[in-house]
C-alpha cells in the first residue's frame, strides 16, 4: 500500500460541529461540509431504513462502499448497542487510514456510546500494520457488533455475499471516483443486497440514477439533509410470487 497517499488528508470542521477530512488527492471532503454526522444520519441511517430496523431490535447486515474515517460505522453501531440488535458491518476500503490521521478528527459531540466504539477501534487500528490489498480484517465490539474491513479496490475485491439489508454507497463523487458508480459495479452491489433491501447515496446525478436502474434497482429521490435538496434511495425489488 502507498502510505504517502495519507499525507494529503486535512481535518475540516463541518456545519454541525463535527469534523471531516479533506482529501487533496480527490479534491473533496469525506462528508458534507454542511454537517458530517447530520449527513450520515440522514442519508445512510435513515435513507436505508437501518436506523429504524436497529431501533426495533432487528439484527442488520450493512455493506459500506468507502469506510474512510469510520464515521458511518460508529454512528450505525451506537443504534445497535442501544437495543442489543446484532450488527454485521462489512466495509470496502482501498486506503485504510492510519490511527494517527483518525485521532486528529474531533468527534467530541458524538454520543458517548459512539465515542467509546471509536476509541476502541482506534486502539485496535493503532496496533495494526498497514494491511496489504486483498486483506480482510475482523473486529468485534461487545459481542453484538462485528466489523469486516475488506481492503483493496472495491471493483475487484471479493465482496462477502451476505444478503445485506442496506448498502451505504459513500464513494467520492462520480466525477472524481468514477469506477464506483458504473452499471457493472452497481450490478455487483445489487447481487449481494437482499430483496427489499435499500442502497442509499448522496448523489442524485442522472447518470447515477440511470446506472442504478440498469443494474435492476428501483430508484427514488428523497428529501436531503441541510445543504442538499435531494438524495437517492435504490430498492432491490422483491420477486413476484
Ligand atoms: C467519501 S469517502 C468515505 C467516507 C466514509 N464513509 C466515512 O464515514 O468517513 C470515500 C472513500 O472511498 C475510498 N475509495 C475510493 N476509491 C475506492 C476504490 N476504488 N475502492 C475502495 N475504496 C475506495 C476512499 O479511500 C475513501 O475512504
Amino acid at each position: 500500500m502507498d502510505t504517502s497517499f495519507y499525507t494529503s488528508f486535512q481535518p475540516q470542521l463541518t456545519g454541525d460541529g463535527s469534523d471531516t477530512l479533506y482529501s487533496a488527492e480527490y479534491g473533496e471532503t469525506f462528508h458534507s461540509t454542511f454537517g458530517a454526522v447530520t449527513e450520515t444520519e440522514h442519508v445512510f441511517l435513515s435513507g436505508t431504513g437501518i436506523k429504524q430496523r436497529l431501533a426495533e431490535g432487528q439484527s442488520a447486515r450493512v455493506l459500506e462502499v468507502g469506510f474512510g474515517t469510520g464515521l458511518n460505522f460508529w454512528v450505525t453501531a451506537q443504534y445497535s448497542l442501544a437495543t442489543g440488535a446484532r450488527l454485521e458491518y462489512v466495509a470496502l476500503e482501498k486506503y485504510l487510514l492510519p490511527a494517527a490521521t483518525l485521532t486528529q478528527l474531533n468527534h467530541d459531540h458524538l454520543p458517548a456510546v459512539a465515542q467509546d466504539i471509536r476509541l476502541a477501534f482506534l486502539d485496535w487500528r493503532s496496533g495494526l500494520p498497514d494491511p496489504l490489498p486483498g486483506s480482510q480484517l475482523h473486529w468485534c465490539y461487545d459481542d453484538s457488533i462485528r466489523l469486516d474491513l475488506v481492503v483493496g479496490d472495491a471493483t475487484s475485491v471479493s465482496i462477502p455475499p451476505q444478503d445485506y439489508h442496506a448498502i451505504y454507497q459513500d464513494a467520492f463523487s462520480p466525477g472524481n471516483n468514477p469506477e464506483l458508480w458504473t452499471p457493472s459495479f452497481f450490478t455487483r452491489l445489487f447481487e449481494v443486497l437482499t430483496p427489499g433491501g435499500r442502497l442509499a447515496t448522496y448523489s442524485v446525478k442522472g447518470e447515477v440514477r440511470r446506472n442504478l436502474a440498469a443494474a435492476g434497482f428501483q430508484v427514488q429521490k428523497q428529501p436531503g439533509p441541510p445543504g442538499k435538496r435531494e438524495i437517492l434511495t435504490a430498492i432491490k425489488p422483491t420477486p413476484r410470487p
